[in-house]
């Protein structure tokens, strides 16, 4: 398996075989970091990290593995750069293209990360656009890996925004790694039709089985692991959340809900979550609407079953992986 060169996306565009590469090879580089095995094995290059959204987990993910694999980091945030305003994002990726080896961006649009890759000549990453998290699924199969053992066959019910970054690319990488998926959430917020005929026929050769639901129960039942995310995404206008609230509520993963999965199923979410009022914007919706936990209660976010901090410490285990195969190869 030979990664070196290629971009990385979306996971439509990687193989189940290249997809069990990533996780495998996280898997080998957290027991060497934790045993205190060095791989700085691309010392001497350069990654720039574009961030047009913020971030915690995958900034940071990227900045202490391209430090662990003997690499410089750049970061350049939504202000304090040309691109975008006086400069078109194909100049940009020619620019960055002749400073460094690999780019990773984290903003709105899939376009402008697929110029990146088409016009930079080197790999892109995709951190986050409103279509795909890759790096995100890649920590959660890995964490559900780790506390289940395997992924084909495992029921995994998501719940809640089923449009967006996280519930499309749940769909997909459930459809390329065999898993039994649930998309448990109201239709107006499904992904789209295309993109669920795209899976169901990944599924068909995977052996995954993809169902959409409206009714929990139906979802959640005998499920070895759920997950939902916020149901107001970065970039969207406050002005959806009452809307949102009201199409979601019922979706909530609360101990009722965790209750009709299987006795030892586990919760992860890909973070930050609103399951109190210790954020600025749980309190502003506290004060609007009334909800003192917004996709998951209090309970179930601190309780044993919730890996959600596991979950996020795998952010740097794959996102190195996805950096050394890309631009080291299996030298
Ligand atoms: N899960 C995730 O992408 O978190 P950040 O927004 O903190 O990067
Ligand atoms: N759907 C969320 C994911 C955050 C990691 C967002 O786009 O804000």
């Amino acid at each position: 398996m030979n990664l070196k060169g290629r971009s990385f996306l979306t996971l439509l565009d990687f193989s189940e075989e290249e997809i069990r590469y990533l996780l495998d090879l996280s898997k080998r580089l957290k027991k060497e970091k934790k045993s205190g095995i060095k791989h700085d094995v691309l010392k001497g290059k350069n990654v720039v990290l574009l961030f047009e959204k913020d971030s915690t987990r995958t900034r940071c993910a990227f900045e202490v593995a391209s430090s662990d694999l003997g690499m410089n980091a750049v970061y350049i945030g939504s202000s304090g750069s040309q691109m975008g305003k006086k400069e078109s994002i194909k100049d940009t990726a020619r620019v960055l293209g002749r400073m460094f080896d690999g780019i990773e961006y984290r903003g709105f649009k899939e376009e402008t990360v697929e110029c990146l890759r088409d016009y930079s000549g080197v790999p892109v990453w995709n951190g986050l656009t409103e279509k795909y998290h890759p790096t995100q699924i890649l920590a959660d199969f890995m964490t559900i890996e780790e506390f289940k053992g395997n992924l084909k066959g495992l029921k995994f019910a998501y719940l809640g925004d089923g449009r967006y970054n996280m519930g499309n690319s749940y769909m997909i990488g459930s459809a390329k790694m065999g898993l039994d998926f649930r998309m448990v959430g109201p239709k107006e917020l499904w992904p789209s039709e295309d993109l669920i005929e795209k899976c169901q026929e990944i599924a068909r050769v995977s052996g995954a089985k993809i169902t959409l639901t409206e009714d929990v129960a139906e979802g959640v039942k005998d499920c070895d692991v759920i997950s939902t995310d916020v149901w107001v995404s970065m970039g969207e206008p406050d002005s959806v959340w009452e809307e949102r609230i009201n199409l979601l509520k019922k979706y909530q993963v609360n101990a009722k809900l965790m209750n009709m999965a299987k006795s030892d199923a586990i919760f992860i979410h890909c973070l930050p979550s609103f399951h109190n009022l210790e954020t600025k914007v749980g309190l502003d919706v506290y004060n609007k609407f009334g909800l003192n936990g917004l996709e998951v209660t209090e309970e179930v976010f601190e309780s044993t079953k919730s890996k959600v901090f596991d979950e996020a410490e795998n952010r740097l285990h794959t996102i190195k992986a996805v950096m050394y195969a890309t631009l080291y190869g299996d030298n």
